[in-house]
């Protein structure tokens, strides 16, 4: 559990990390529990044909010691009309900008990749709270058999997550690829996108468990539900969605064998969430065990953190 002191050098977004909380509160990142929030966007699934032409994209290289992927960079103003805002509750939750926690993920199971530790290969995967996807790209790059790609907001889906997969996954396909397939990467992943809500999105997940009796009690171990792995960055700053979250996660994760990866700061201020707070939420109902991958602590933020959730 070394400090990582390593920096990106990428230009990465940094909520409620540093001492501009008057600066934050001003533009309206407050806790959306204090808010009246409108309903959420529907839940619906993107197919990879419905990426957006409209908006202006550009892919830049991050280098991860050696692994290069593609990031895509699209602004708020063309997307959401909106200008300077990081995030306006129950509307656009982050998912065009690149969090630091999403690098840190890469590089977390990444090394847990090479010391053994995890494996991709035939693995169904879920990225939750996805916006570039990078950390579900690198799983899909490890052989991944399956990866379901979520984010709150259809248009970054649209817009970001599909032309970020395209530019990192068509390198590695077939040369007639020209484009993720409906379902296919060409490589044998199936690669799906699924916008929504986390209270309402396990309808519409499809290896979620959703009937309560194969949750409580003595659930029947069935190895075609689940996910196998869980992957999520910077997806905890808010307290009031933090149930949701977990009681998403324990549909998703695959029983008896899934694991869930979690990168975020370990508080956020002006908002309250944070890894820490969303662990006393585990600890409570007593069904995971969690553990301590990497810390970071480069400066650059408040520390930030990656953990490894597993079922008892
Ligand atoms: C701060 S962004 C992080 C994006 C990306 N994981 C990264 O690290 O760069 C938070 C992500 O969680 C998603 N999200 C936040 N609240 C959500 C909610 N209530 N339901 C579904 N998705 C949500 C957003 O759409 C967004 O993709």
């Amino acid at each position: 559990m070394a400090a990582n002191s390593e920096k990106s050098g990428l230009e990465t977004f940094r909520l409620f990390s540093t001492s501009d909380e008057k600066i934050q509160l001003s533009l309206g990142f407050l806790d959306s529990s204090e808010t009246h929030l409108p309903p959420p966007p529907p839940c619906v699934e993107v197919l990879p044909s419905e990426v957006s032409s409209s908006v202006k994209y550009t892919v830049e290289p991050v280098n991860f010691g050696g692994l290069t992927l593609l990031k895509g960079r699209v602004s708020t103003q063309d997307v959401f009309r909106l200008s300077n805002s990081d995030l306006v509750p129950g509307k656009y939750e982050g998912g065009l900008k690149l969090w630091e926690g999403s690098l840190d993920l890469v590089k977390a199971i990444r090394s847990e990749v090479q010391d053994g530790q995890l494996s991709f290969t035939g693995k169904r995967v879920l990225e939750l709270g996805c916006g570039h996807g990078l950390p579900g790209v690198f799983a899909c790059l490890k052989g991944a058999a399956v990866i379901h790609f979520q984010d709150f907001n259809a248009e970054v889906l649209q817009s970001l997550t599909i032309p970020n997969v395209n530019a990192n996954l068509i390198k590695n396909t077939q040369p007639s690829a020209t484009n993720v397939t409906e379902r296919n990467t060409g490589t044998g992943t199936e690669v799906r996108f699924f916008a929504g809500d986390w209270s309402e999105i396990h309808h519409l997940l499809p290896l979620v468990y959703d009937n309560k009796k194969d949750l409580n009690g003595h659930p029947e171990p069935n190895p075609s539900l689940g996910y196998d792995v869980v992957l999520m960055a910077e997806t905890v700053y808010s307290i009031s969605t933090l149930q949701n979250l977990y009681e998403l996660i324990i549909k998703c994760m695959n029983r008896p064998h899934g694991v869930v990866y979690m990168a975020a700061k370990k508080h956020y201020f002006g908002v309250g969430g944070g890894t820490r707070r969303f662990l006393s939420v585990v600890e409570k109902d007593g069904i995971l065990a969690a553990n301590l991958v990497a810390e970071v602590a480069d400066g650059s933020s408040n520390v930030r953190e990656v953990w490894k959730l597993s079922l008892k």
